[in-house]
């Protein structure tokens, strides 16, 4: 059985994680979704309501995906998952410096955990969880940025 581990904030789940997991799932047979602290980013919602965020906009998914919280670095928690790989999504050459030093960091750490990148699809380019939390500050319309329900979650937050 092929297992990844798709690690990051999620801060929240937008329409660009949710076509990486799709897409991931081409590949792999299970993947782990797991919710990180970023400790450069300020955070929106707490991990455990990430979880309930992302169980429920994946719902379609559940029976080849798990959430998971970590407090861990990321190769440690793959590898206690029983992970060879790391999925991440690359939306633009803005995105690979930051990439590649954590890819860098992370075979340092463990050279059997590898990671692999799927790129953005073109629609989602511009996506970024940030952006999303800056335009739900100013009340403008997220609907093509995040599902429904993460938009309903968004408003109760910060309304
Ligand atoms: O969605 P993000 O914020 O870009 O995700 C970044 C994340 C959470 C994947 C990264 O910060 C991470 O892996 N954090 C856990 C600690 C760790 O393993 N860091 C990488 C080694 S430098």
């Amino acid at each position: 059985m092929k297992v990844a581990v798709y690690p990051g904030s999620f801060d929240p789940i937008t329409f660009g994680h949710i076509d990486i997991v799709k897409r991931a799932l081409k590949v792999f047979d299970k993947l782990y979704i797991v919710i990180s602290e970023n400790m450069s980013k300020q955070s929106l919602f707490t991990p455990q309501e990430r979880v309930l965020i992302c169980e429920e906009v994946l719902s379609e998914c559940l029976d080849k995906i798990e959430l998971v919280v970590s407090n861990e670095l990321t190769v440690k928690q793959a590898k206690s998952l029983g992970a060879t790989h790391i999925v991440r999504g690359l939306r633009a050459l803005t995105d690979f410096e930051y990439e590649f030093q954590m890819t860098g960091a992370n075979r340092i750490l463990d050279r059997e955990i590898d990671t692999i990148f799927f790129m953005t699809d073109n629609k989602f380019s511009f996506l970024s969880s940030t952006t999303v939390k800056e335009i739900a500050h100013f009340k403008g319309d997220l609907s093509a940025f995040v599902p429904a329900y993460v938009l309903q979650k968004m408003n109760e937050k910060l309304h």
